[in-house]
C-alpha cells in the first residue's frame, strides 16, 4: 500500500472510549505500547459482552425460545460482520476458534495430518513465523513424515523471495506465511506468495494475527486458502479467534474437536459431521467473545482500516526517525513504513531487553521483551531477545516521544 497523505486519527476521542487508558501507573500516564501482544478494549466491546450475559445469555443453535434466538442471531451476525471485514465470499467461510493458534492447529490437523499430506510431501514456511505457525507443522512432520522447508529473511527484515524458486516443487502441498511479522513488523507479499503456491498446486495458509487489526484485508484479492487471526489483538475479547477457509477447502478439512454441535448424526461407533463452518465449532462456543469481536469489527470499520493503517504509518515513521537518532539503539525490520506495520523491535547497547521493559514500566510505559514466540527468527538475527513497542489507534506522537524519553532513561541507568 502506498503511504497515504498524512492522516492522523482523533486520538483523544478514541482514547475516551477505552476505560483502561484513563488509569495511571504509579501516578504516571499509562502509555500502552504492547498492542501486538493484546490490544485494549473500547467500552462498546466491553458493554456488548456484558449485555449478552445481562440480557440474553442462552446457548446458540439449540434453544427454541426467544433468548436462544437472540443469542444465535447476534452470534451469527458477528460471523457476517467478520466475513465482510475480510471480504470473504460467504459467512460459511468463517469458523470461530479460540485463537490464531487454534485456527492454525485446526488447518495443520484437519487439512494436513488427517487429510491431504502424505509422507514426503513438503510444507514451505518462513524463518520469521510465530511459534504458532511453526509448531503445528512440526506435528505434521512428526506424524506424517512431511518435509519442512523455510524461506530465510534478509538483514533488512524482508523475505528472500527468490528462495521460493528452489523451495517450491511438485511435492509442495502447503505454503504458509505471516501477513505481518510480530517481531519485525514486515508486511509480506502474500498475494505473490499465494500465486506461487498455486502454480505448483499447493495451498497458501496465512497467519494474519498481526495484520487483521492494522490494515485492510481482502482474502479474495490475496487468494489465501486459509487465513487465521485473533479477536483480542483487534479490540475484541480474549479467547475468540477466526479461521477463514475457502468453502471447498473447509469441506475437505476434518474437524479438530469432536462433540456437541459439530455433528449431523451420531450412532454408537460412528458419526457424520455438520455442515461447514459448524463442524469446526464443537462444544458451546465463546458466544460473548464472538459478539464482542463483531462489535470490535464495527468499531474498526467505522474508523476505516485504510485510516487505521495510515495513522500507524505516521507514528511508526516518526518513532523510527527518533530512534535512529539515538546512539546505541538498534531497530529491526524494514526502514520503509510502506513495507512494515507499527511493530518496532529494538535493542539498546549494554541493556538486557527485560531490564529495558522494567525501566520503561517505572515510567508507565508498557512494552514487551523477550523472544516474542519467534525463536527461529531470533536465532537468525543472533539475538537472545529484543524489546518491542507496538502502536495502535489509541497511540499518538506523544506516546512515541514518551518511548524515546524512556529509552534515554534506560541509557542513563546503564551508562
Ligand atoms: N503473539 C503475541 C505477541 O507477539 C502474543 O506478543
Amino acid at each position: 500500500m502506498a503511504k497515504p497523505a498524512k492522516v492522523m486519527l482523533n486520538v483523544p476521542a478514541i482514547k475516551a472510549d477505552f476505560p483502561i487508558l484513563q488509569r495511571t501507573i504509579r501516578d504516571k500516564r499509562l502509555v500502552y505500547l504492547d498492542s501486538a501482544a493484546t490490544s485494549q478494549k473500547p467500552k462498546q466491546v466491553i458493554d456488548a459482552t456484558s449485555d449478552f450475559y445481562s440480557r440474553y445469555n442462552a446457548n446458540v443453535h439449540r434453544a427454541i425460545y426467544e433468548l436462544g434466538e437472540e443469542s444465535t442471531r447476534e452470534y451469527e451476525g458477528a460471523r457476517e460482520k467478520i466475513a465482510a471485514f475480510i471480504q470473504a465470499k460467504s459467512p460459511t467461510e468463517i469458523a470461530f476458534t479460540k485463537s490464531t493458534t487454534e485456527s492454525l492447529n485446526l488447518v495443520a490437523y484437519g487439512y494436513g495430518l488427517k487429510g491431504k499430506i502424505q509422507k514426503g510431501d513438503e510444507i514451505v514456511g518462513t524463518v520469521m513465523e510465530h511459534h504458532s505457525n511453526h509448531v503445528p507443522w512440526h506435528f505434521v512432520k512428526d506424524h506424517k513424515g512431511a518435509v519442512l522447508k523455510y524461506v530465510d529473511v534478509k538483514d533488512d527484515g524482508t523475505l528472500r523471495m527468490e528462495q521460493y524458486d528452489d523451495l517450491l516443487t511438485d511435492r509442495t502441498k502447503i505454503v504458509t506465511v505471516s501477513l505481518c511479522s510480530n517481531v519485525l513488523g514486515t508486511i509480506n507479499p502474500v498475494k505473490e506468495i499465494a500465486k506461487r503456491a498455486h502454480e505448483v498446486g499447493a495451498i497458501c495458509v496465512v497467519d494474519a494475527a498481526q495484520a487483521a487489526p492494522h490494515m485492510p484485508i481482502d482474502v479474495q484479492d490475496l487468494d489465501a486458502d486459509f487465513l487465521a487471526f485473533s479477536g483480542h489483538k483487534m479490540l475484541g475479547p480474549t479467547g475468540i479467534g477466526v479461521l477463514y477457509g475457502k468453502q471447498e477447502l473447509f469441506e475437505a478439512t476434518e474437524p479438530l474437536l469432536g462433540g456437541g454441535e459439530m455433528i449431523r448424526e451420531v450412532h454408537l461407533g460412528s458419526a457424520k459431521w455438520n455442515d461447514v463452518p459448524y463442524k469446526f465449532e464443537g462444544g458451546t462456543p465463546n458466544i460473548a467473545g464472538a459478539i464482542g469481536l463483531g462489535v470490535a469489527v464495527d468499531y474498526l470499520t467505522k474508523i476505516g482500516m485504510e485510516a487505521v493503517r495510515g495513522h500507524e504509518m505516521e507514528i511508526t515513521e516518526y518513532a523510527l526517525e527518533k530512534l535512529a537518532r539515538l546512539k546505541g539503539v538498534q531497530t529491526y525490520g524494514p526502514k520503509d513504513v510502506k513495507k512494515r506495520a507499527g511493530v518496532v523491535s529494538f535493542t539498546i547497547d549494554g541493556a538486557h531487553p527485560h531490564d529495558i521493559a522494567s525501566i520503561l514500566d517505572v515510567e508507565g510505559i508498557c512494552v514487551r521483551s523477550g523472544h516474542h514466540c519467534a525463536q527461529p527468527l531470533m536465532e537468525r538475527f543472533n539475538l537472545p531477545a529484543t524489546a518491542r513497542a507496538s502502536f495502535y489507534i489509541y497511540n499518538d506522537m506523544d506516546d512515541a516521544d514518551a518511548l524515546v524519553a524512556g529509552i534515554k532513561k534506560v541509557q542513563e541507568v546503564f551508562a
